[in-house]
């Protein structure tokens, strides 16, 4: 499949809003540590931080239909581990965290997780990922407590596909919370999966829903971590047949350029400047190459990528009282053995052992 070529438009109006932290309020750093750049000059700016691998739905390109436990309070990295290691990396060039699971707000008190993050020097974003059930009475106090930035994963508009995709009900309780975020102050986004056998007919009432809330909805591309270990590439609709889909009911989308290099996605406007779309290709174009990112999981192990096969344990030196420094090594040690890309599709790939819902979305 060929894509067509592009016109140019200016990004939607929520993607220009950004950062919340109004960069005067940004402290910078004095007492900085080394910038923390890989084997490939890729220099580390984003720090995802998974603080539970519970969740309240079982979506199936993540986590199996019954879970046999999730970790349990004592083996959770604490929050204070947590703001430690943020602001230790904070001081080595990390801009952005996120915040996923499992789902983000079924973990108690976020709010304060959020708030010790807010105080750290140097930090341009807090956001966080969530599949909304909770979010309607949260979105109050997290944004209060400092949050800039919230992804909403939304795959249909259909109870009975929503049911297919999740095994759980509770589509309602998403969009309330959809409604609720698009209330606040929070620069709001859609993520969609689709599934080719499930959820492709969902993908132009998708865009509609964004578009009438202003909104930038982005596809991405199925991946394989799904805990069931389903994952074909025939369920996969890559972003380029995706892009002739919508266009076709659309008419054509105009290429938005990229503001930020280490940004995954590749984003679109409409003519009548009403919302966006954005295509993230993990699968069929790898972006690895420009990937700024590290992981942290919930269990304190720190990834350097999705699907890398090694672990660093930040939780067992912040137990035992590791320095900033030796911390700060661990970290380097991690990020210098971080692989050029994934390799998804090369014959002697392996899918990680962790699911999605255990590494962090
Ligand atoms: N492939 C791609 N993305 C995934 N997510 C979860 N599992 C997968 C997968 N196998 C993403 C979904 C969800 C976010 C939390 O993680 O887009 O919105
Ligand atoms: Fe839960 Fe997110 Fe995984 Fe869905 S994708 S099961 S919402 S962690």
């Amino acid at each position: 499949m060929v894509c067509s070529p592009t016109a140019q438009v200016d990004p939607p109006h929520s993607e220009l809003m950004r950062p919340t932290i109004e960069p005067d309020t940004v402290v910078a750093n004095t007492n900085r540590l080394p910038t923390l750049i890989d084997s490939f000059g890729r220099v580390h700016e984003s720090l995802r931080i998974s603080v539970t691998d519970a969740c309240n739905i079982r979506c199936r390109y993540c986590m199996p239909e019954t879970v046999l436990g999730f970790l349990p309070q004592h083996r959770l990295l604490p929050y204070n581990s947590i703001a430690r290691i943020v602001s230790i990396l904070a001081r080595s060039g990390i801009r952005k965290v996120r915040l996923t699971g499992g789902e983000p707000l079924m973990r108690p008190n976020l709010e304060q997780l959020v708030d010790q993050l807010a105080a750290i020097p140097g930090l341009q974003q807090i956001a966080m990922t969530t599949n909304a059930m909770l979010l309607a009475d949260k979105v109050e106090s997290l944004q209060g407590a400092g949050l800039t930035h919230v992804n909403i994963s939304l795959d249909t508009l259909r109870e009975s596909a929503f049911k297919q995709i999740s095994r759980r009900d509770g589509l309602d309780q998403v969009l309330a919370g959809i409604d609720a975020a698009v209330s606040s102050k929070l620069i709001v986004r859609l993520n969609a999966l689709v599934l080719r056998e499930i959820n492709l007919q969902d993908c132009i009432p998708l865009v509609e829903f964004a578009r009438n809330r202003n909104l930038v909805i982005r596809f991405i591309e199925f991946m394989p971590l799904d805990a069931d270990r389903q994952w074909s590439m025939e369920q996969v609709v890559n972003g380029c047949e995706l892009r002739t889909h919508l266009e076709s009911h659309f008419g054509p989308l105009a290429s938005i350029p990229r503001t930020d290099p280490a940004q995954p996605s590749s984003d679109f406007g409409f003519i009548d400047g009403r919302g966006g779309v954005g295509f993230i290709d993990p699968v069929s174009k790898p972006f690895c190459q420009s990937c700024n990112r590290i992981r942290l999981t919930a269990d304190g192990k720190l990834r350097n990528c999705l699907f890398g096969r090694e672990e660093w344990d930040l939780k067992v030196a912040c137990e035992s009282n590791a320095t900033d420094e030796h911390i700060h090594s661990i970290v380097s040690d991690c990020i210098k053995n971080k692989y050029g890309s994934h390799g998804i599709s090369s014959s002697d790939f392996q899918q990680p052992e962790r699911a999605m819902y255990q590494i962090g979305g």
